[in-house]
């Protein structure tokens, strides 16, 4: 034991890791839960008990195993009434849709969803995301002129506002819902929004998108809506009569709101942020070398948007590495963590190189693989290179270390990115 160094007791490291809502020191603290076992147990907000999965083989593994589900009826917890009351990630667990929904029935409502939502209508949608981004970058410059120190906050006018527009644009949503469905979306996933708070927003919500789905069915329209409406299953060439409920609607537009906006958000600002922290990587791209599609994988693996993700339930005591996770416990799976995992990309793990064409798991392993991928791939890509090009010099305005990451274990990235456009 080296000299002078306390040694940390078993009862100690046995202890469970209470997830920090602040996502602050996000990669050491993922280093220490890797280091500590490939399943850990945690405790979520209302120290309700959980484990967590970081490694990037058990995370593989975990999410395809057949002993393994996401519908909440296999969350002890919840079916004894054991959850605190306003329990702040009650919705994550329960809301209607593919994302907690296992075998035949998540293959339905996924093959429902995947026939409307297909790559001819992401396709079209590029020249869409080409004009908002131009828009955007205008708004942008028009931020930085406005403030005194020629700065403005990447997050807020430029990466947010993008995927936010192209979702709504995508789902025929009318611009006046815009702001109002990301502060909902903000804050039925935050785990810090106050319990009592979370049932509103989730009401609110749903009002707000049966109106959109109530408008789209009188009047159907070229968006995502009107065809989740129209969309029916068919099984052997024969349609089954098969389409989604109510219910299920307005569960997937929430998912696809939640799913598509938050996360590209992520996406678009970290690739931002890694990229003025490593300006020879910018050069690779600059000079041909490297593509701004390797930009964007890279950023994926090496600051993986989605954190903790909430949430899936053995079905019976389910030993993961050293751990047995007891049957009915939730478990959180972590893509960021997975992202800088030394057993998969070895000991330069923790370098953005945008030229090792490693494989990454941030959009998921399996059946519940992103259906939006295409989508946010095409996003960053045109985003990153319209914003470096229009803005050569684009650089941070603080120093990385000064950033303070967005108040979530969920999601990851800085909670404002300060920039001056050079
Ligand atoms: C599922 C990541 C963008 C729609 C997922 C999952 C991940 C993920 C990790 C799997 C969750 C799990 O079960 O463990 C991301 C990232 C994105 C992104 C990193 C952007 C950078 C989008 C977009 C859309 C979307 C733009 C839609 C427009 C979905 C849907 C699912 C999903 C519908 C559920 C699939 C299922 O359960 O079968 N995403 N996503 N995502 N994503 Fe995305």
């Amino acid at each position: 034991m080296t000299e002078g160094r306390c040694p940390v007791s078993h009862a100690e490291s046995a202890a469970p890791h209470r997830l920090d809502a602040s996502g602050a020191r996000q990669h050491a603290v993922n280093e220490e839960l890797r280091a500590r076992g490939a399943a850990v147990p945690v405790l979520l907000p209302g120290d309700v008990p959980a484990y967590a999965i970081t490694r990037y083989e058990e995370l593989k593994d975990f999410v395809t195993h057949p002993d393994v589900a996401k519908n909440a009826c296999h969350f002890a917890a919840l079916q004894n009434d054991e959850l605190p009351p306003g329990w702040p990630m009650r919705t994550f667990a329960t809301v209607r849709g593919m994302i907690t929904a296992d075998g035949e029935d998540h293959k339905r409502l996924r093959s429902l969803v995947t026939r409307a939502f297909t790559p001819r209508r992401v396709e079209a949608l590029r020249p869409v995301v080409h004009e908002l981004t131009a828009t955007l970058l205008d708004r942008l410059a028009g931020a930085a002129a406005a403030d005194p120190d020629g700065v403005a906050d990447l997050r807020r006018h430029f990466a947010l506002p993008l995927p936010m527009s192209v979702i709504c644009r995508l789902l025929g949503v009318d611009d006046v819902h815009q702001d109002r469905l990301h502060e909902l979306s903000n804050e039925i996933v935050s785990t810090r929004t106050a319990p009592e708070r979370v049932p509103a927003a989730n009401r609110e919500m749903v009002a707000v998108l049966g109106q959109v789905a109530a408008a789209r069915l009188k009047d159907p329209g070229d968006d995502l809506t009107s065809a989740l409406i129209a969309a029916r299953d068919v099984r052997d060439g024969a349609e089954t009569g098969d389409r989604l409920s109510e219910e299920e609607l307005i569960g997937t537009l929430m998912l696809t709101i939640i799913a598509g906006h938050e996360t590209t958000l992520n996406l678009i600002t970290n690739a931002v942020r890694a990229l003025c922290n490593h300006r020879d990587q910018l050069e690779l791209i600059r000079s041909g070398t490297a593509t701004w599609g390797d930009a964007v994988e890279e950023t994926l693996r090496y600051d993986g948007p989605v954190s903790y993700f909430p949430f899936r339930y053995p079905t019976k005591d389910l030993p993961v590495g050293d751990a047995v996770i007891p049957k009915g416990t939730p478990v959180l799976v972590s893509y960021t963590a997975a992202g800088r995992d030394e057993r998969a990309y070895g000991p330069d793990a923790d370098r953005f190189d945008i030229t090792r064409s490693a494989r990454h798991l941030s959009f998921g392993h399996g059946a519940h693989f992103c259906l939006g991928a295409p989508l946010a791939r095409m996003e960053a890509v045109i985003a990153l290179e319209a914003l470096f090009t229009r803005f050569p010099g684009l650089d941070l305005a603080v120093p990385d270390e000064e950033l303070v990451p967005h108040p979530s274990f969920v999601g990851n990235s800085p909670q404002r990115l300060p920039i001056r456009l050079g």
